[in-house]
């Protein structure tokens, strides 16, 4: 899977992008995360890539003409499934979703700045909108990198214990139970004892019993 990511802070993605499971994905080729300096798509000498607002009201709005000459110069060389934009009025990103793209080929991803992008880029070229959350971030960048988190972790041969990915909170609409490691007693707080037990099938009903208790007590929307 490519994943391209245009910003006009790219500094910001290209530490986060190079650091552990990402890292790691990438140097084993599972995944090609490339991030592109919006301001190189600028035709003007100060590499602005955002005016005013047509109508007034405070706010600069990020232009259309670097944005489409950005995404035409991916989709002339690769082919995309989606071109996603980050912004707060995107739908609600969640499990689903992120099981749904780390199915699919390529992915564009778009982080907007400002009061966001001309409205045309979002009708032209955009083919999804998400957001991570119901509050207001300065760019689409955090968005953008825990998208690429979330969905690049489970690309098939990335997580080194594949089944861990599957046993993740929200995989199948519960959260997880708690986990234990040595040592079984800490300052008198013991491991329950079933974990110690040795009894497959008798720790997985205890397991999704516990997932099930978390569930309820904090997250019962799930449940419905
Ligand atoms: N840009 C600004 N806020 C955002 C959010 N909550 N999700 C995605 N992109 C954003």
């Amino acid at each position: 899977m490519r994943i391209d990511i245009i910003t006009c802070v790219p500094d910001l993605l290209h530490s986060f992008f190079s650091h552990s499971i990402l890292k790691r994905a990438q140097q084993a080729g599972h995944a090609e995360i490339v991030v592109h300096d919006l301001r190189q798509y600028s035709t003007n000498k100060h590499r602005t890539i955002d005016d005013y607002a047509f109508g007034g009201g405070a706010g600069m709005v990020m232009q259309v003409e670097p944005i489409a000459r950005c995404i035409r110069d991916l989709q002339s060389r690769h082919e995309y499934d989606e071109v996603i934009y980050l912004t707060p009025d995107g739908e609600r990103l969640n499990q689903g979703i992120v099981n749904q793209l780390s199915l699919k080929g390529n992915l564009i991803m778009l982080c907007g700045h400002y009061k966001g992008v001309d409205q045309r880029v979002r009708d032209l070229f955009v083919t999804r909108e998400l957001s991570i959350g119901d509050y207001v971030l300065s760019g689409g960048e955090l968005g953008a990198a825990v998208l690429v988190d979330s969905i690049v972790r489970l690309i098939p041969g990335v997580l080194n214990d594949e089944t861990s990915a599957l046993t993740d909170s929200f995989q199948d609409n519960l959260l997880a139970p708690p986990v234990y490691s040595r040592p079984a007693d800490f300052e008198g707080s013991k491991v329950p004892d079933i974990l110690l037990s040795g009894h497959e099938a008798k720790i997985e009903d205890w397991r999704y019993e516990q997932a099930l208790i978390r569930t309820r007590t904090r997250r019962p929307d799930l449940l419905d």
